[in-house]
């Protein structure tokens, strides 16, 4: 796993007393102690029949997008992006991953669904990488109502950007007119071709004047991607899978969705029947009229953004920041070094390198401040596994706004962010930048709970020449 040293911050050691113990092939995690529960037994239902079942078939090669282009990568049921999956808030939902031809295996990871431990998908961590041949049921109840995303977590870097994700909408029971309404634009590039849902270019979802859909913006690349509305006003109903409160409407205003981050827009077409029009970059856009409309040049963006800091109303978070069990310090840099004995200017975390970086160790319960902070000159999507946190902070100024809650968060260079949750999902969780790439060059930390064991290893060979390699 990595994991170089026990951060407690500033509380009780519990089970975790100490370092673990590196081997060549990965992190043999802390000692089991007696009592200790495993990664493997903290699962979601393992009885019951499911409100939604779906078998996901991953196979490497190469396929076409809706809109004709060819692209070498993988596929999920035959097309990139895998099927959508919809549940209903209290489902039990239950997914057969088969590899059929993965070479590499693979995972199944449900990005920012706070699914228990053992149905998070993370080759080495919760589970073992799937071999060719091989399969893996996940079995959770969807909770919370909002827009998830999945994604194999073996090979990362290279199995998302070539296609192995999907989206997850999470629908809220009595709404049922929010249904037929809402729409995912999953913000995907292959080889450098900006697509929507795989299409590339503009395309029109047809809507009556006046009518309003429930834009679910996924951001499955990289980098932080804009999106902005041309031709309407708009409002961010939704941040990573949460409600914001009131949000307002607004205008000419960019809406920066981080690396792994969902954006919710409302938007309404327009009552002289033009198009309302959203835009992700590269020429990539959504038509919201009421019937297909020519393609016309990309509207530029604003220039002002949307600040999810001010956006919207305070509203009561069930918890208090300020009484934090545990202070964390996730302090992002680059220096000179080696990471498996390669020289190069790595990231730093607290001014380690991989794998000798903190696992933050917390106990079920405690209340949890983080300060994430960035000097390493990138930007950096921090994503937290299995957790949403809240903003406390950005630069020293107090959040106002709605509660914003991320599970993935935009730490540009030189900012500092203070967010804090509650330890209310024990296990091991990855807590790491989302730009894959930056990953898999050791940009990658845990959150550990007091009492749980790891039986996973990272390095293990898993079957079919495949090791488990998460990023
Ligand atoms: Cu979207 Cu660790 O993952
Ligand atoms: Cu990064």
């Amino acid at each position: 796993m990595g994991m170089g040293y026990a951060d407690f911050g500033g509380g009780p050691a519990g089970s975790h007393a100490g370092h673990g113990q590196h081997s060549d092939d990965g992190w043999d995690g802390p000692p089991p102690q007696p009592g200790d529960v495993s990664v493997a037994e903290l699962t979601g239902p393992q009885d019951g029949i499911p409100d939604v079942a779906v078998t996901l078939t991953a196979a490497r090669g190469s396929f076409r997008l809706a809109t004709g282009e060819q692209v070498d990568g993988y596929t999920l049921n035959g097309s990139s992006p895998g099927p959508e999956i919809r549940a209903k808030q209290g489902d039990l939902v239950e997914v057969t991953l088969v590899n059929d031809s993965v070479p590499d295996g693979a995972t199944v990871h449900w990005h920012g669904i706070d699914v228990p431990n053992a149905e998070d998908g993370v080759a080495g961590v919760t589970q073992d990488a799937v071999p060719v041949g091989g399969k893996h049921v996940y079995r959770f109840v969807a909770e919370e109502a909002g827009t998830y995303w999945y994604h194999s977590h073996q090979v990362s870097h290279e199995q998302v950007k070539r296609g192995l994700f999907g989206v997850v909408v999470i629908e809220p029971v009595g709404s049922e007119e929010a249904v037929p309404s809402d729409v995912v634009a999953a913000v995907h590039s292959y080889s450098g071709r900006r697509t929507i849902s795989g299409r590339t270019g503009t395309q029109t979802l047809e809507t009556e004047p006046g009518e309003t859909r429930r834009v679910r913006v996924v951001n499955t690349d990289n980098s932080p991607l804009r999106a902005w509305v041309t031709n309407s006003a708009f409002r961010v109903l939704a941040v990573d899978g949460r409600d914001l409160n009131e949000p307002p409407e607004v205008r000419d205003r960019v809406v920066v969705v981080t690396a792994g981050g969902r954006v919710d827009l409302e938007v309404t077409a327009p009552d002289d029947g033009s198009p309302a029009r959203v835009d992700v970059g590269g020429g990539a856009a959504l038509l919201i009229a009421p019937q297909e409309a020519p393609a016309a040049a990309a509207p530029r963006a604003p220039t002002q953004r949307v600040d999810l800091l001010t956006y919207g109303t305070p509203t009561d978070i069930g918890f208090d920041p300020e009484q934090a069990d545990r202070r964390f310090d996730y302090r992002v840099g680059r220096r000179l070094g080696f990471i498996d004995g390669r020289p190069g200017y790595w990231w730093s975390i607290n001014g380690h390198l991989f794998p000798d970086v903190p696992m933050f160790v917390v106990a079920e319960g405690d209340i949890v401040q983080m300060t994430i902070s960035n000097s390493s000159g990138d930007v950096h999507p921090m994503h937290l596994h299995g957790h949403h946190a809240v903003v406390v902070s950005r630069n020293g100024v107090a959040a106002t706004g709605s509660p914003w809650w991320v599970d993935s968060l935009n730490v540009e260079d030189d900012e500092t962010y203070v967010v804090a949750f509650v330890a209310d999902n024990p296990g091991i969780w990855m807590d790491h930048c989302h730009n894959l790439d930056h990953a898999a060059d050791g940009l990658v930390a845990h959150l550990a709970y007091t009492g749980v064991s790891e039986p996973y290893r990272v390095g293990k060979p898993v079957g079919g020449g495949a090791d488990n390699e998460p990023e």
